[in-house]
């Protein structure tokens, strides 16, 4: 089973790539959540993948929760994987998963981590389509590579670009200020299509009127919103709206 986050689509296609490599279903945290559903029966010989994004050097606070709460009921030992995408480094988020799935008695086998274009667009600049082109281009032998390895069971810490726990710590703590939603406006562009608040992963979001309205104090920051909105109305800070939208190509909904 790969269980798997994804607010711009990155980490969804890197989990597709890998359920198409292994044939092993791909089950939404996001659905779990909405659903109450944490319970997992494994099959013999079927393996415990995660796939998530970094944010702030570390998980989304949605995965955590999600890992917390989680029983993963094995039948045998299964082979027990993450991957982690990033932009930049993908801090110590291979520890911080580890040190759920040892608590729950089972300890990553391997680990993975695949630059991918950053959706932090209030600072990361994605509005050059030629540069993010390729850098999804640069991503698929490291998404192949991650495939074979799951395949054949390989063992060990493949991750790259990683950074110590203690300096991982200290810039989660701005995650904390980040997900404050009174970073977020809406434009007068924007047409009342209500996506925005369908698909926000923590119902933060409620149409008032034809607009979007954060109605949490807080969210997960994912951007999902901002990224995906039609219009381009959503913007968080005052730089998101020259750095541009990012969705993977790969990945419609
Ligand atoms: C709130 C937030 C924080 C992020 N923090 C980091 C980070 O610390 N390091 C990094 O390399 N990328 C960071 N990113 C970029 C994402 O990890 C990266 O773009 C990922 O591939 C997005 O996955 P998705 O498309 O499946 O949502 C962050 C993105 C967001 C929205
Ligand atoms: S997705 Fe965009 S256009 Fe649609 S309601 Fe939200 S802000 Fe408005
Ligand atoms: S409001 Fe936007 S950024 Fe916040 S969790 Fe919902 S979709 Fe993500």
């Amino acid at each position: 089973m790969i269980f798997y986050f994804s607010a711009t689509g990155n980490c969804k296609y890197v989990a597709s790539r890998l359920s198409k490599g292994t044939n092993e279903e791909m089950v939404s945290i996001i659905d779990c959540m909405k659903d109450g559903r944490y319970r997992f029966s494994i099959k013999p010989g079927e393996s415990i993948g995660i796939v998530s994004p970094t944010y702030f050097f570390k998980l989304p606070a949605i995965v955590c929760d999600f890992l917390e709460k989680a029983e993963f009921l094995p039948d045998g030992k299964p082979y027990v994987y993450f991957v982690s995408t990033y932009g930049t480094s993908c801090g110590c988020c291979g520890s911080v998963v580890n040190a759920y799935m040892t608590a729950k008695g089972f300890p990553l086998d391997a680990r993975f981590s695949i630059k991918m274009p950053d959706s932090w667009t209030p600072m990361f600049d994605l509005s050059d389509e030629v540069r993010v082109k390729r850098i999804n281009e640069a991503a698929e032998p490291q998404i192949d590579d991650a495939v074979r390895k799951v395949q054949e069971g390989d063992r060990g810490d493949f991750m790259k670009m990683k950074l110590p726990g203690f300096a991982g710590s200290i810039f989660y703590k701005s995650y904390d200020k980040q997900r404050t939603t009174d970073h977020f406006h809406v434009e007068d562009s924007c047409v009342g299509c209500g996506l925005c608040a369908g698909k926000c992963p923590v119902d933060a979001i409620e149409m008032q009127d034809g607009k979007p309205v954060w109605t949490k104090e807080k969210c997960l920051a994912c951007l999902g919103c901002l990224h995906r909105c039609p219009t381009f109305s959503i913007q968080y800070g005052d730089k998101t709206k020259k750095h541009g939208q990012y969705r993977n190509p790969h990945v419609l909904s």
